[in-house]
């Protein structure tokens, strides 16, 4: 039986292990640290997602076959270099290849050399040479680090402007001294997930997630409050003319710069009425997009992931897709985004509508051994269903018998593609 360790604790890598449990190889699974939710399908062990040396000593020490890095903090510090090192296939980039997420203005130097389309932009290291990099509001404004979805500023006027590039430039509340500046684009999202072998990019099927915390896209960003797959007018023959324009390249310019990736590369699209643009690149699955998106896939995730660890190893792989939608819900904690509040207990998971997973991110065990909150995205409900309205239903079925103080949702999580399919 082939041994996995899944590394991280949100909703993402529980999505994975739901999807690795379908494995028809059946792996035994380790995940690190976990969450309340994965402890109940995986061993959990508590090492930290960003404690590289930790992570590489479990790994050698239980003798795993593969190591699934769910988070991009411990890719951006070498934990895929650390175990090709100790010989243990990571699926995951490399620390260079990583940049890709871990830099923005990195990013978009790689978007312009393969010739992918993305919004013009120019990179600055003052105050005075960013305001003078605008030409017209809103525009964009990019901390270059990583910064947790923290780090995108869109600016209606000069004096917004001006104060993110001082938080940015002055105060580097992100740590950095370079700020990309962007045109500010319109159109609607879409999150294009491929499975990358070095050379070929497999795609996942499309999906949308809902960065806002409220309904109608109202108030700031957070990591993403649910999510839903398939998207109307995106098939899976357009997410491949999609992988052939974006990833391919990209991929092909990150070889020729010796920096092979491996791993999944996350595009977000914006997609305008001219066509579309890519807003950035990510180096791992999308949270929550992975807890719509997986629950999909029918063909070996385990395999898959495998495969896409040896170079050229993905050639002709073809994956099969549930037809039914997905819709995911995530539940957030008081306080979230700006705070989030732990120890909360909650109720009703062992009561679930049939067909409804919870999806465990910011979950623990209280010393009574009771699920409580423990950071600011609790967990997703998810469900599928015949179409986006019936998936969506369900799943909020499973978010009225969810409860726990201070919940916050959002209620129009796939409203409008459920309502455009009438
Ligand atoms: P990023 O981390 O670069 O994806 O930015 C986070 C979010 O900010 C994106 O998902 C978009 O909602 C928004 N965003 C980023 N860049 C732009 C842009 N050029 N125009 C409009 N919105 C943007
Ligand atoms: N859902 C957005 C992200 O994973 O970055």
């Amino acid at each position: 039986m082939p041994r996995v360790l899944i590394v991280g604790g949100g909703g993402r890598e529980h999505a994975i292990i739901r999807a690795l449990l379908r494995s028809p190889q059946a792996p035994e699974l380790i995940c690190a640290p976990g969450n309340a939710g994965i402890a109940a399908d995986a061993e959990v062990v508590a090492i930290a997602a960003d404690d590289v040396a930790g992570l590489v000593e479990l790994a050698r020490q239980r003798e795993v076959d593969l190591v699934v890095a769910g988070p991009e903090a411990p890719l951006v510090a070498g934990l895929a270099d650390a175990l090709l090192e100790a010989g243990i296939p990571c699926f995951g980039p490399l620390r260079d290849a990583a940049r890709l997420e871990g830099s923005k203005a990195y990013s978009k130097e790689v978007m312009v050399a393969a010739g992918v389309p993305t919004a013009a932009y120019a990179e600055v290291r003052t105050v005075e040479d960013g305001l003078a990099a605008i030409t017209s509001y809103p525009t964009v404004i990019k901390a270059d680090g990583l910064a947790a979805g923290k780090g995108v500023v869109i600016a209606a006027d000069q004096s917004e402007a001006r104060a993110a590039l001082e938080a940015f430039l002055v105060e580097r509340v992100h740590g950095g001294d370079l700020v990309v500046v962007e045109e500010f684009l319109e159109g609607d999202e879409l999150s294009l997930l491929a499975v990358c072998d070095g050379e070929r990019a497999i795609p996942l099927a499309p999906a949308r997630d809902f960065k806002r915390i409220g309904d109608g896209d109202s108030g700031p960003n957070t990591g993403g409050m649910g999510a839903f797959s398939p998207v109307a007018g995106f098939d899976l023959d357009q997410a491949k003319r999609f992988a052939a324009e974006i990833h391919e390249p990209v991929l092909r310019e990150l070889a020729r710069r010796g920096t092979p990736f491996c791993g999944v590369l996350y595009a977000g699209l914006m997609i305008g009425p001219d066509g579309y643009k890519v807003l950035e690149f990510n180096v791992r699955f999308g949270d929550p997009e992975t807890q719509a998106v997986l629950p999909r896939l029918r063909s070996d995730l385990y395999e898959l992931m495998l495969a896409a660890t040896r170079p050229g190893g993905l050639a002709g792989v073809e994956l099969e897709w549930d037809s039914r939608a997905s819709v995911a819900v995530v539940l957030a904690s008081a306080g979230y985004p700006e705070s989030s509040s732990s120890g909360d207990l909650i109720s009703g998971l062992d009561t679930l509508p049939e067909g409804v997973e919870a999806i465990h991110a910011g979950t623990a065990f209280d010393d009574q051994g009771s699920v409580v909150t423990a950071g600011g995205r609790v967990l997703a409900l998810a469900a599928l269903g015949d179409r986006i309205g019936d998936a969506r239903r369900a799943a909020y079925a499973g978010v009225e018998s969810v409860q726990f103080d201070g919940r916050q949702y959002r209620n129009d999580i796939a409203a409008v593609a459920a309502q455009e399919e009438h």
